[in-house]
């Protein structure tokens, strides 16, 4: 399923459209710089927009662009943008915010295999699937008849393993679970609260960076 068709599936639109930050400031180098409340340092760096060109750090995709002070993971096509909720730099991972179900565009440097995030498992059917087991857990969206949604377990790539349903499209969705299963009516909150992101840390950087800001 493409991102958009997810986008309409779900029929929530977190971001309204995002002009251009004018108060991005072009700094040049790799100085820790701020957008909205967060520090963007090494190895993650500002890119400026309009610029393809960055400085720091930047080769293995940690681009973050500031847009009216919101920073997004600049590694994709603006189209799929992830938001970014949380850098912490002390353990390598990142919270992140995908409206449009990016996940499975992620690649190098980053991984979603956090046994912090879980599945949401979304579905699409023609009509409603059958009120056996195969029902448990199902939750109806507020989207349109016969699509639903349920919690899955730990997310390992965007398949739903195992939890196909007939006659249905389905398709899995990253979310934070802190402890135990996440309850899938909560699944617009989930979504909105993010997954988290890790990253690969360099070799050479044996020492943790800045502390977490947030
Ligand atoms: C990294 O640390 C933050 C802040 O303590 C925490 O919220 C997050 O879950 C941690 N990330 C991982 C991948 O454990
Ligand atoms: C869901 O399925 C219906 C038909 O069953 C189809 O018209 C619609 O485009 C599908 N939506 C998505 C997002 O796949
Ligand atoms: C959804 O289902 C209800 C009850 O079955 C029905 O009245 C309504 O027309 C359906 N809506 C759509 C868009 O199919
Ligand atoms: C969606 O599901 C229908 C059957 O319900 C199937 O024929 C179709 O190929 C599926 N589409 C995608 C994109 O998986
Ligand atoms: C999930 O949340 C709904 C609505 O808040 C609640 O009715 C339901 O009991 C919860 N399910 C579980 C398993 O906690
Ligand atoms: C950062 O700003 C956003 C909205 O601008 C707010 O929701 C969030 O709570 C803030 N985080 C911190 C740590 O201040």
């Amino acid at each position: 399923m493409s991102p958009t068709s997810l986008l309409l599936f779900l029929c929530v639109s977190f971001y309204g459209t995002a002009a251009i930050a004018p108060g991005v400031q072009a700094e040049e180098g790799c100085t820790t710089q701020r957008c909205g409340n967060l520090t963007v340092s090494a190895p993650l760096g500002l890119i400026v927009e309009g610029s393809e060109e960055n400085k720091c750090g930047l080769q293995m995709g940690f681009q973050v662009r500031c847009t009216d002070d919101v920073p997004y993971l600049g590694y994709y096509e603006r189209e799929y943008r992830l938001r970014i909720l949380g850098i912490f730099y002390g353990n390598f991972s990142l919270l992140v915010s995908d409206p449009i179900n990016t996940a499975s565009k992620l690649g190098q440097p980053f991984s979603i295999i956090s046994p912090l995030n879980q599945n949401l498992i979304f579905y699409n059917c023609t009509k409603a699937p059958p009120p056996e087991e195969d029902r448990a857990g199902l939750v109806d969206t507020v989207c349109r008849n016969n699509t639903f949604v349920r919690a899955g377990e730990r997310y390992y790539n965007d398949g739903v393993g195992g939890y196909e349903l007939e006659g249905c499209n389905s398709t899995a969705v990253p979310v934070l679970g802190k402890s135990g299963r996440v309850n899938a009516s909560d699944y617009l909150e989930l979504i909105r609260n993010g997954f988290l992101l890790t990253w690969q840390p360099p070799p050479q950087q044996q020492q943790p960076g800045p502390q977490p800001t947030d």
